[in-house]
């Protein structure tokens, strides 16, 4: 199984099929503190073969080194000064904004957001946002009272209308000028994932307004206080699949095993942490109510103990204890799938070793799930533990589509669009929803 040290960027989607490779990518730094974190960034881009170029205010100038960029980047890096030149045949802002396939604004700050959304093109920054028409990630950063004056919401509301544009609004924590609220941008992590939708879906919010439940990871049935049963699962699947949807607009709960993941992938979720079988059954039915749409990617082991031990086992008493004392865990998706009202659609999945096609076939029947999604674990980078996955989407009905062999990222977004062309039309919101993407945007749903 693969481990996933906290602190780095990590591909997130899987580094065999990266959506980001030869992409070219346009990075814009504003004026706030957060920018100290784009040279990682912009070097953990770089590393994975995406053509980058970086853009500084002269705020951001003053916070984050352009020598530092250029060089992380291998491409000049551009500042105030740069855009009107005697040796360019062109303004700057004109070819930077055609050359980029993808824009990233981060951090944005309140004044780089009024500049944007009034049409104001007095830097070389806001000059380029204004002519590119590439799709943008927008990631804000500021401080707290800042962020909730009554002219940056009135500008951040504008910008969600925007065409092209993705915004993510800023985190809660401790803030560098030692507020602790909203404020932080968003993680590297999730910067990277806004990139890939951008690259694998799109900048269109299709699952606005709908709530999502998944569950992920691996379930521990404890044996005694120093054992247990559970399987190599690391979550990847289902957190995937839970920020293809959050990043499409979903508000998204997550329900989840002991993860083997960088917790940073989590941001943005509503996430639900629940170690035995039971225990996610209990928060699924609880949270089942208010959702459209259910996608149960947890590996939920199958046996559990009767009644565990208190005291820990010597390795003989083990052996002897094992011959009997097993309950069965009840199926969790088959209890999803009775309760459910109707509307509310279910994705399932099948991890099979052998001849794949025939086990889901009789798996979907049998748990009346809309879809399921089956694929092998007896195939290299499919499965358990790894960045890709390859299988089938099986449902509605007798339909199976193939998935080949990509990033689980990419496998996410297929199964989301699949998932979401099930979903029955929304009733218009009574007022049209605005917010960021981490600032939570729940317009209708709850039942
Ligand atoms: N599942 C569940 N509760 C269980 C076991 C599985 O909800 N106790 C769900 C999984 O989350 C998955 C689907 O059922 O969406 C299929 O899981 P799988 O382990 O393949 O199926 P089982 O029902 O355990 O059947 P078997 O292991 O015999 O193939």
């Amino acid at each position: 199984m693969r481990s996933e040290p906290a602190g780095s960027p990590p591909t997130p989607g899987g580094a065999d099929h990266d959506p980001l490779l030869g992409c070219r990518i346009l990075v814009a730094i504003s004026g706030s503190i957060a920018a100290v974190k784009l040279p990682a960034l912009v070097s953990a881009l770089a590393q994975r073969g995406a053509l980058v170029r970086c853009v500084l205010t002269p705020s951001a100038a003053r916070l984050v080194s352009p020598v530092a960029l250029a060089s992380l980047s291998r491409s000049p890096c551009h500042l105030e000064e740069d855009q009107w030149s005697h040796r360019a045949p062109r303004p700057l802002h004109v070819e930077l904004a055609e050359w980029a396939e993808l824009v990233l604004v981060a951090p944005l700050s309140a004044t780089s957001l009024a500049r944007w959304v009034q049409g104001s093109g007095d830097t070389l920054l806001s000059s380029t946002l204004l002519a590119t028409e590439a799709p943008v990630l927008a990631a804000a950063a500021m401080n707290t009272a800042m962020w909730g004056s009554p002219g940056v919401r009135r500008n951040w509301e504008e910008l969600q209308g925007f065409e092209r544009v993705l915004t993510l609004g800023p985190a809660s924590g401790l803030l560098a000028c030692d507020r602790q609220g909203s404020g932080r941008m968003a993680e590297p992590q999730q910067l990277l994932l806004g990139l890939e939708t951008l690259r694998l879906h799109g900048w269109r919010r299709d699952w606005q307004g709908r709530r999502l439940l998944v569950s992920a990871g691996p379930t521990r049935e404890w044996l005694d206080p120093a054992r247990c049963l559970t399987n190599p699962s690391s979550g990847r699947m289902g957190v995937m699949l839970a920020q293809a949807a959050r990043f499409r607009g979903a508000e998204v709960d997550l329900v989840h095993g002991p993860l083997n993941l960088d917790p940073l992938l989590l941001e943005g979720l509503h996430a639900y942490p629940a170690e035995s079988g039971a225990a996610m059954g209990e928060t699924l039915k609880r949270l089942q109510p208010a959702a459209d749409a259910v996608a149960m990617a947890a590996a939920v082991a199958d046996h559990g103990r009767a009644a565990p031990e208190v005291r820990k086992l010597s390795k003989q008493d083990l052996l002897a204890t094992l011959s009997g004392g097993w309950c069965e865990i009840p199926d969790l998706l088959a209890e999803l799938v009775a309760r459910r009202a109707s509307g509310q659609r279910i994705l399932g999945f099948a991890a099979h070793s052998g001849d794949v096609l025939p086990q889901a076939r009789a798996k979907l029947l049998r748990k009346g799930c809309d879809l399921l999604f089956a694929n092998p674990i007896d195939r290299p980078q499919a499965g358990f533990g790894v960045s890709s996955n390859e299988g089938w989407i099986l449902g509605p009905g007798s339909r199976e589509r193939r998935i080949e062999s990509t990033g689980k990222f990419s496998v996410a977004h297929q199964l989301i669009s699949a998932l979401g062309a099930l979903l029955d039309p929304l009733t218009p919101p009574a007022e049209a929803p605005a917010e960021g993407l981490a600032a939570g945007r729940r317009a209708a749903a709850d039942p």
